[in-house]
């Protein structure tokens, strides 16, 4: 039986307090009108100081899983991807499955930029393939807020809180993740850092002094960067669906910056309005952005069952990636094609099991593993 991982649910979280690029004039030296006409943003939410990125991705998991109908108990990992983690360990994907009450689940953070939710949902999808576990919710979730330097007009003005969630489920049905694409190249990793605060500079007062424990960035490169790798990885995961552009219903870009996506959408020749766009409203939310832009895309009904919808993203280390999907709904609605409940896997495999040791018993007089 050939098991597909299906996007069975998803919900997004982000706090309410809204900040204009009016207010941010108001704190660096730009303007309403110099932020638009560069990025295509208009505002950003921040996190209120009881918020974290572990109560952001627990919020979008729970409302991720009332859409799939299924109980925490029922998850079998969780992924959280993250650029602003609540420590360097313990994960915050631990937080979050104690949080929503996950008891049965494995929980483990990715660490690739904005790039980690891609990176995140294939994971996912493979352990669903290979019969490993049957659901995940994968997350990506971010406080960035707190890592920006409010007084440098380059990076502040652009990212910002919020989180997305998806659930994935195994069927058998075709559809789901159909193809993946996962690049690095680790010789641009200063473009784009948040230097301190990890092994190779712990934090000192040093650090502190040179705010080495802020984001740090050469945006004109990881412009160049983003508008080289967008159209590529696109055209990469469609070949390898085996589909063309012509199937694909909706792109859901990283939403970083309005020119980058129309760069992308330029390359590709494809119109404006195939891509899911919202970050006018949220800013560069890193690895939240795709799934809050999705969550959007479901309820304004341009993402329904049966769409070919590509995710594509770039981001730190460098990173980059895509993933095609075939748009799915909640398991729910049709139970007939569930696959079977792990136990009965695991009954079969056992039954097996015994089935040899019987066999060799009658070969070698006694169970090989026996003293
Ligand atoms: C950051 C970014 C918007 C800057 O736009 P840009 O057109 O490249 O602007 P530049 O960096 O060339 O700066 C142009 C001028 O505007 C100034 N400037 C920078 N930020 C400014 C701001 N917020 N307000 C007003 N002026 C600003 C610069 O100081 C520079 O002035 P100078 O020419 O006197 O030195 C753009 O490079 C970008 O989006 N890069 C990708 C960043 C990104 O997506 N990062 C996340 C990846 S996941």
């Amino acid at each position: 039986m050939t098991r597909y991982a299906h996007i069975t649910g998803w919900g997004a979280a982000v706090p309410e307090k809204i900040l204009t690029n009016d207010d941010l004039a108001q704190i660096v030296e730009t303007s309403d009108e110099w932020i638009r006409s560069r990025t295509g943003i208009r505002e950003r939410r921040i996190a209120a100081p009881e918020e974290s990125t572990a109560t952001l991705a627990s919020e979008a998991a729970l409302k991720a899983l009332e859409v799939a109908s299924i109980s925490p108990s029922q998850v079998d990992l969780i992924i959280v991807a993250s650029s602003s983690p609540e420590y360097l360990f313990p994960a915050t994907a631990c937080l979050v499955q104690d949080h929503i009450g996950a008891d049965k689940a494995g929980a483990f953070d990715l660490s690739a930029a904005c790039t980690g939710f891609i990176y995140a949902l294939n994971m996912a999808a493979s352990q669903i393939r290979t019969g490993a576990i049957d659901t995940a919710v994968v997350i990506g979730a971010e406080t960035l807020s707190r890592l920006v330097n409010w007084e440098d007009r380059n990076t502040c003005i652009l990212f910002g809180d919020g989180a997305g969630a998806f659930v994935l489920q195994a069927c058998e049905e075709p559809g789901g993740v159909m193809s993946a694409v996962m690049r690095s190249d680790g010789s641009g990793a200063k473009l784009l850092m948040l230097p301190a605060g990890g092994s190779r500079y712990p934090a000192t007062t040093e650090t502190v002094r040179k705010g080495m424990h802020y984001i740090q960035m050469s945006g004109r490169e990881v412009f160049r960067f983003a508008t080289r790798v967008m159209a590529q990885a696109t055209r990469e995961v469609v070949e390898k669906a085996g589909l063309t552009l012509e199937d694909v219903n909706l792109i859901v870009p990283h939403q970083a910056n309005q020119r980058i996506i129309d760069a992308a959408a330029r390359g590709l020749k494809l119109p404006a309005d195939r891509f899911m766009v919202n970050l006018e409203r949220y800013g560069n939310t890193s690895t939240a952005s795709i799934p809050i832009a999705a969550v959007e895309a479901v309820e304004k009904g341009r993402l329904r069952p049966g769409d070919h919808v590509v995710f594509v993203g770039f981001g730190g280390g460098l990173t980059w990636g895509a993933l095609l999907a075939q748009w799915s709904g909640p398991l729910a609605e049709r139970p007939a094609r569930r696959v079977p409940e792990i136990p009965r896997l695991h009954r079969a495999r056992g039954l097996m099991r015994r089935a040899r040791r019987f066999v060799e018993g009658l070969i070698w007089g006694r169970y090989p593993d026996e003293k």
